[in-house]
């Protein structure tokens, strides 16, 4: 499913949206030199072992596309990773960019855009992005951040792109009108203020109404126990994912780890598909 804005104003109308896997792939793709990218190996059995979730993976060479400016940052790590990942029809590849609580040169935002626009120009292999993540959203000018994804959406030409913003917290309605996923929430799971639920309080209170779809509720260090005292485990985090498919969330994501690790239990990314 690609949430493109008139795609999803359109779901919005006609029927539900599918929740999906808002995944950081932060983690570098190979253990060892030109190993087929081993290390994304969990997050690649993850997405095809569940097809009907769609997935968004957001992938990031080194706070941005990397400093060769050469498509795939010029490593085979990266190109045999991100090939992979768009080898399969239910994730889409997301390029990170960070704006830096909007203290990133534009120009310097706009290059690192550009660059990801390039990735899709290399012949050997398929490692064309789907989009943007604008990381370190929070508190942006809405000017500031409508340029930059305008940008996006230009460089790319044709191609309709995802934008997601991570604002991690409350953001005010006119944000969702340029980004197609809005990060309402994002903390470690014991925190206060942390979903014991999906859909309600927290969650509900930043996402504005008509918005579910477009939201996403991002959670790290699943481990312990929740604010709510349940204890952080694979049932807990079925039950997460009900709740988040019954409010018509868009998107979530849930690890054991931080954002480097996809395999610390109980939150693997494998555990996370199993899941839906
Ligand atoms: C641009 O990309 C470079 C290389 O990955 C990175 O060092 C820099 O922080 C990025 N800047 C922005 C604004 O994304």
């Amino acid at each position: 499913m690609v949430f493109t804005r008139a795609a999803s104003a359109l779901l919005m109308t006609t029927s539900v949206a599918a929740t999906g896997v808002l995944l950081p792939l932060y983690t570098y793709p190979s253990a060892e030199y030109n190993d087929g990218a081993a290390n994304w190996k969990p997050a690649l059995d993850a997405i095809a072992a569940s097809s009907a979730v769609p997935w968004l993976a957001v992938v990031n060479p080194g706070n941005g596309p990397g400093q060769t400016g050469q498509p795939g940052n010029s490593d085979v790590n990266y190109i045999a990773g991100v090939s992979q990942l768009n080898a399969q029809p239910n994730v889409q590849t997301i390029g990170y960019v960070r704006t830096n609580y909007g203290t990133s040169p534009p120009a310097e935002l706009q290059a690192n855009i550009t660059n990801w626009a390039s990735w899709a120009s290399y012949s050997a292999s398929n490692i064309g992005v789907d989009g943007i993540f604008f990381d370190e959203s929070s508190a942006l000018d809405f000017e500031y951040l409508n340029t930059a994804v305008t940008y996006a959406r230009t460089a790319f030409g044709s191609k309709k792109i995802v934008t997601i913003c991570n604002f991690g917290s409350a953001a005010p309605d006119e944000f969702f009108t340029i980004c197609d996923v809005a990060i309402v929430f994002e903390s470690f799971l014991n925190s206060p203020d942390a979903p014991a639920y999906m859909g309600e309080e927290t969650i509900d209170a930043n996402t504005p109404d008509g918005y579910e779809a477009q939201a996403a509720v991002v959670v790290h260090d699943f481990v312990g126990t929740a604010a709510d005292g349940r204890a952080a485990d694979t049932t807990l985090l079925r039950s997460y994912v009900q709740e988040a498919k019954d409010y018509g969330l868009g998107w979530l994501y849930f690890c054991s780890g931080g954002y480097d690790s996809i395999t610390t239990a109980p939150a693997t990314v494998g555990a996370l598909a199993a899941a839906f």
